[in-house]
């Protein structure tokens, strides 16, 4: 792709950055659906993120997407907010309007998109969640807006599960997370649940660690969905997938994610056809993948 004169300009603001596969994603698309548009990667200093949206509409940037540890804190920089992100608290996707940026959570959207592809429901469904940080409280209200029965929301130091638990249950309207201290998942009810584990633990390096490694837990699980990507497969999914459940890493929540802004940006529907091509070659960064 040739960069001239027109080429619109989008990226990423987090500290790090380094990392990052969304350039992978935003100019893979933009090369298969001829945009003339650049993705690029943008380092801010902790408590900069004000001004870095600023220097943005200035610059007139199409959009930015927002990473650790600002997606909380770039909300009070945006002139507009989409209903879901403004009620998760978090917002990872800015697109551009006449006066500044309005906000989205393409993160959850990206989650249920990954989900419905492999015939994952929410709706109706006994779900089991592991973590209450800012990942799992986002999943929580997902589940909770896409009609999940229960969730039963695991977590290390039950006393944030209890707030995060409340504060969904009010917005929402109903008493659908019900918070649970980890170690206490001996007293969930029979049946067979969606697992999805949000917290950090199994994040490579850590490969061998889990939240829960006792084999009763996971005869509990039909399907277990892992928020993490690297390594391919986590010990959480190799747990579920030894005990005859079915089980996905978080590279299509990414992926999705990453195609939602997109859409928002350039106005347009991605094909599946080309989320394909976009999926073929992020998996080519993952040695282990299957
Ligand atoms: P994120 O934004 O990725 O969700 P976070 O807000 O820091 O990150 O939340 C991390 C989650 O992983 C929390 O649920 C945390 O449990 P606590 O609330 O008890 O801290 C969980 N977590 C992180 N390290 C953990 C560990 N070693 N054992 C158990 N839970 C852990």
């Amino acid at each position: 792709m040739e960069i001239n004169g027109k080429t619109r300009v989008c990226g990423l603001i987090g500290n790090p950055v380094e990392h990052t596969l969304s350039p992978m994603i935003h100019n893979t698309l933009a090369e298969i659906l001829g945009h003339n548009m650049v993705y690029v990667p943008f380092l801010v200093e902790p408590g900069r993120v004000a001004e870095a949206v600023t220097g943005a509409k200035a610059l007139n940037l199409l959009g930015l997407n927002v990473t650790v540890p600002f997606k909380s804190d770039v909300i009070a920089s945006l002139d507009e907010i989409d209903d879901l992100a403004g009620n998760i608290g978090a917002v990872n996707t800015l697109v551009r309007t006449e006066s500044g940026y309005k906000g989205y959570n393409t993160d959850m959207e990206g989650l249920y998109r990954a989900m419905t592809g492999e015939g994952i429901r929410l709706d109706g469904e006994q779900i089991i969640l592991l973590g209450a940080g800012g990942a799992a409280r986002a999943v929580a209200y997902l589940c909770a807006v896409k009609g999940a029965e229960r969730v039963y929301m695991l977590n290390r130091t039950p006393g944030k599960a209890q707030t995060v638990a409340a504060e969904v249950n009010r917005t929402v309207g109903r008493e659908v997370i019900l918070p649970m201290a980890t170690e206490e998942y001996g007293k969930l009810p029979e049946g067979k649940f969606l697992a999805i584990q949000g917290t950090s633990v199994g994040l490579a390096p850590h490969v061998d660690d889990v939240i829960i490694s006792d084999d009763s837990f996971y005869e509990k699980i039909h399907t277990g969905f892992d928020l993490i990507y690297s390594p391919w497969e986590t010990r959480f999914m190799k747990l579920t997938r030894a005990h005859g459940g079915r089980a996905y890493n978080g590279l299509k929540m990414l992926l999705y994610q990453g195609i939602i802004a997109y859409e928002l940006w350039n106005r347009v529907n991605v094909s599946e056809m080309d989320a394909r091509i976009v999926y073929e070659k992020l998996k080519g960064c993952f040695i282990d993948a299957d």
